[in-house]
């Protein structure tokens, strides 16, 4: 991303010298809707990022740009509520998360702009999140980790996007490493880095084009569905805490008692994390094909178990599966549209790239886009030299 830009918008609007920060969106190998569930997840940031320029003013106003939407926005810091303005939002949730635990923030001038695409499933909403969160800490001092950022993130995106979204994205976006992906304890916020540096491997993003409208509903409901499901697994153990704690003999045993979309959504999500836990084994053993069919398999069960995707994406992974060369692929985040990501062979990306451009045109008319992303460090302040 091109932070000059963002750096001389910032000078044309307003005062003073901005604080510069950028901020990733992030993939994520496999481990889909475990995050909020207690489970595994298994991301990375990526070189598609938001860049930030801020600083303080002394006008008692939030004054915001977005550079991406050529959008203003305005809101004296006294009156600071969720507004009609979605995008502003996620910079005002931040802010409510500082206030909450008794951080005095007064007025605050930031332009924003980068290249994630909306809406495609790489988590534009969480490096927003981060990248303001990241901003406020170094223009009010603030001594906070990033962890509690991270969490604060989160936070805005629940009460300030409507989304009670898990933990995986903004950690992710803050914590990501050069070449390296995360293995997240999403319980214990235990992590281990994975190296990706793939000699003859990578990993491609194919863009349905079609936007998650669904998903902010239907994610929610699929988490109270979840819950459902541990409820009745307490009555036999109350040790029980989440479905992380659940094995696929104790939902057996209980089959005949669940309400049966609960019990697809649940073995769903106690497949998917013994999933994360035998691809971050095969990764390190650089068995890539394991790694593929796991992808595949985590997709069949967001396809039909969790009921998430969409016929766009079922086709771009049916299509991927014929493909010489492609090991796994699925469908990458909350889904309803956005991306497949797709683990091929480094010889074949052409080959598969012209396939699935001309067959998914067939099928909908439109020109997917595909992204061959690079694994890059989490959310940070840019040093400007001059
Ligand atoms: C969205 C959420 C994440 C996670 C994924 C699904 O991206 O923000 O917390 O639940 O969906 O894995």
């Amino acid at each position: 991303m091109n932070w000059p830009d963002i750096y001389a918008k910032f000078k044309e609007l307003f005062d003073g010298n901005p604080l510069m920060v950028r901020s990733p969106g992030r993939i994520n190998l496999i481990g889909e809707h475990t995050d909020y569930n207690d489970g595994f997840v298994f991301p990375a940031a990526i070189d598609k990022e938001i860049v930030f320029a801020a600083a303080k003013n002394d006008k008692g106003l939030f004054r915001f740009y977005a550079k991406d939407l050529d959008a203003s926005f305005e809101l004296p810091v006294a009156d600071l509520h969720v507004t009609g303005t979605a995008w502003a939002n996620y910079l005002l949730g931040v802010v409510a998360q500082y206030q909450k635990r008794g951080y005095q923030i007064s007025g605050i001038d930031c332009v924003f702009g980068g290249d994630i695409p909306v809406g495609a499933g790489m988590s534009s909403s969480a490096a927003i999140e981060n990248g303001f969160a990241m901003a406020i800490k170094h223009l009010f001092n603030i001594n906070v980790g990033k962890l509690e950022m991270i969490k604060m993130a989160q936070m805005a995106e629940h009460e300030y996007a409507g989304v009670l979204c898990g933990i995986m994205d903004q950690f992710a976006s803050m914590q990501g490493r050069q070449s390296h992906a995360i293995k997240l304890d999403c319980r214990s916020l235990d992590f281990e880095y994975a190296n990706i540096d793939m000699e003859h491997y990578a990993f491609v993003l194919c863009d349905t084009g079609v936007k998650h409208e669904l998903a902010s509903s239907e994610y929610n409901k699929r988490k109270s569905e979840c819950e459902a499901g541990v409820r009745l697994l307490q009555k036999y153990n109350d040790g029980i805490k989440a479905l992380r704690d659940v094995s696929l003999e104790l939902i057996a045993a209980h089959r005949d008692e669940f309400d049966p979309v609960v019990l697809k959504r649940c073995s769903y999500v106690v497949s998917e994390n013994m999933r994360v836990e035998q691809a971050f084994k095969a990764l390190h053993q650089n068995d890539m094909e394991t790694f593929g069919e796991l992808m595949f398999a985590s997709h069949r069960g967001l396809q039909h178990d969790y009921e998430v995707s969409c016929k766009e994406l079922d086709f771009m992974v049916d299509l991927a599966k014929e493909t010489t060369g492609v090991l796994g692929s699925r469908m990458m985040g909350g889904g309803f549209g956005g991306c497949t990501i797709n683990l091929i062979r480094k010889e074949a990306i052409g080959e598969f790239e012209k396939t699935l451009k001309f067959a998914y045109k067939k099928f909908t008319g439109k020109e997917p886009e595909i992204y061959k992303v690079s694994i890059v460090n989490g959310t940070e302040v840019i040093e400007i030299k001059d």
